[in-house]
């Protein structure tokens, strides 16, 4: 390769492809301006969604897992990968990686964290509700509850339909998100987040339409100054998101408690539904 075919070649896997409706790095007219897209609020609540400490239970986690262990050299999209905290993990494990958000600002850091490690990672800025790679992968992951944002229920039905699209025969999706009955358990009080910087963040559940959809109101308060963002998400019990999964297209669904394929009972912290493509 020539010094100057090198160097485009790096340039190709720098730069973000962006799909989506707005074009260039910042949220156009005909983006949408829902909550999710508000890259304020990934930005701003990042310190306590995306800490080092995450990122370090993320990577040894993505090193073991049973159900993170696919035949070397499988094309893994990370869907929603925000700053990229599964991206080089999996790309360490071997795998040809892929990362697709919305938010320009948590690609940007997904872009530096991959470029520090050396990792070779597309990323792609796009909708996950457009977003569609017929038959480009061969696992898609949807992580840390980054599913359900849609306010019609339509649509995030459309989410996994874009992503049965998106895998070969034999593909696998493993969505994982907060379940409703681990949910329960514990909701109600309000829970605050220390930040290394001094700052605090203060997380308060209501649960909306008899258990249908929960809103999340998160403020952040850094000296004198405080930040409140709301995030709406449909809440899905085991069964409820299995019939998804079946009604998108998916076979051999099944449901898990962790990324370990222990069971989902009273002891689970999540909840992981994995579905193939036939
Ligand atoms: C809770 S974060 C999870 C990020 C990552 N999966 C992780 O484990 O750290 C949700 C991510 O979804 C992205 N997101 C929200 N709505 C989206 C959409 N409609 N299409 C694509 N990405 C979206 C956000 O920008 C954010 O980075």
């Amino acid at each position: 390769m020539t010094s100057d075919a090198q160097e485009q070649n790096v340039r190709e896997v720098r730069e973000v492809r962006d799909v989506s409706d707005a074009g260039g790095t910042g949220l156009g007219e005909d983006s949408p301006q829902e909550w999710y897209a508000d890259d304020g609020l990934w930005v701003d609540f990042a310190p306590a969604m995306f800490s080092g400490d995450r990122a370090d239970t993320v990577a040894a986690l993505v090193r073991e897992a049973a159900l993170l262990d696919f035949p070397a050299g499988s094309r893994v999209l990370d869907l929603c990968c925000g700053p990229g905290l599964f991206l080089v993990p999996l790309a360490e494990r071997g795998y040809q990686v892929t990362g697709v958000d919305l938010s320009p600002a948590m690609l940007e850091r997904a872009r530096a964290a991959c470029d520090r490690a050396g990792a070779d990672v597309e990323l792609v800025r796009a909708d996950m509700l457009d977003y569609t790679e017929p038959g480009g992968y061969d696992v898609i992951l949807n992580v840390f509850t980054s599913f359900g944002y849609f306010t019609d229920p339509a649509d995030n039905l459309q989410v996994l339909r874009n992503a049965r699209r998106s895998l070969a025969p034999g593909g696998r999706l493993l969505v994982d998100v907060m379940g409703k009955e681990v949910l329960a358990g514990w909701i109600g009080r309000p829970q605050a987040v220390d930040l290394p910087d001094g700052s605090y963040v203060v997380q308060r559940d209501t649960v909306l339409d008899s258990w249908r959809r929960l809103r999340t109101d998160w403020t952040l308060v850094r000296g004198d100054t405080a930040r409140t963002s709301t995030i709406h998400s449909f809440l899905y019990s085991a069964a409820e998101l299995h019939d998804l999964f079946v009604e998108a297209g998916f076979t051999d669904v099944e449901i898990f408690g962790d990324f370990d394929g222990g069971p989902y009972d009273h002891h689970s912290r999540r909840l992981i539904v994995q579905g193939r493509t036939s």
